[in-house]
């Protein structure tokens, strides 16, 4: 397992971080089970933003919502879900592969707290995802390689929005969830002594 701080880890610290860990990663990389260990050994609140939206959206699916006002319409109920979060502490949140696709949520994510990376091999992910077909991404005539487009398309934006990068390969989800919370720790801890120092920094004026 490997705990990256490149590419972004110093570069939000003049405000405090909020205490909450932000799951992103690509289709099938682990989000959610991760997410619900993570939650469980931290004791954190687990929130899964697929289920806020398909909640906002009076108990229609994830299918259902692409089915009737295609992805645009799902790509702004995910903006608004994440923005419905802003504000809140004490969670893991496990965001939707997708969440990268709209620049405005990039900065969102960031603001709403550690954003881990959940990183791992594309034929791990569509090994994950190939029997499932509750994915309207991947309803179309040869979802191997859409899967392989998007993957590409969505990694530079993975790693430019994380504060950390953890690469889930061949682990357990109990085995990344402690490399998470291991990380994640590191992180807050270094947020919180950047807190604590600029009190003084202004006291020195
Ligand atoms: C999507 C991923 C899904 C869900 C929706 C769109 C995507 O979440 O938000 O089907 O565009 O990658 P998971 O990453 O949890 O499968």
């Amino acid at each position: 397992m490997q705990a990256c701080t490149e590419p972004n880890q110093a570069a939000d610290r003049e405000d405090p971080c909020p205490l909450n860990l932000v799951l992103v990663g690509f289709m099938g990389c682990g989000k959610t089970t991760v997410g619900k260990h993570l939650a469980q050994t931290c004791r954190l609140q687990f929130v899964d933003l697929d289920e806020v939206i398909v909640q906002a959206a009076g108990g229609r699916s994830i299918p259902e919502i692409f089915a009737a006002e295609g992805e645009p319409g799902f790509r702004r109920r995910e903006s608004e879900a994440l923005r419905s979060l802003l504000g809140r502490e004490g969670m893991v949140v496990a965001t939707g592969g997708g969440i990268v696709s709209a620049d405005e949520n990039l900065p969102l994510l960031r603001s709403l707290g550690c954003v881990v990376w959940l990183d791992a091999d594309m034929e791990d992910m569509w090994q994950r995802v190939c029997a499932n077909r509750n994915r309207p991404m991947l309803h179309v005539e040869n979802p191997r390689a859409e899967a392989e487009r998007l993957w590409r398309e969505r990694r530079p934006r993975y790693a430019g929005v994380a504060h950390l990068r953890i690469e889930t390969e061949g682990l357990s989800a109990d085995e990344v969830a402690c490399g998470v919370s291991a990380s994640a720790a590191h992180y807050f801890a270094a947020s919180d002594r950047d807190r604590q120092r600029a009190p003084c920094a202004e006291g020195e004026q």
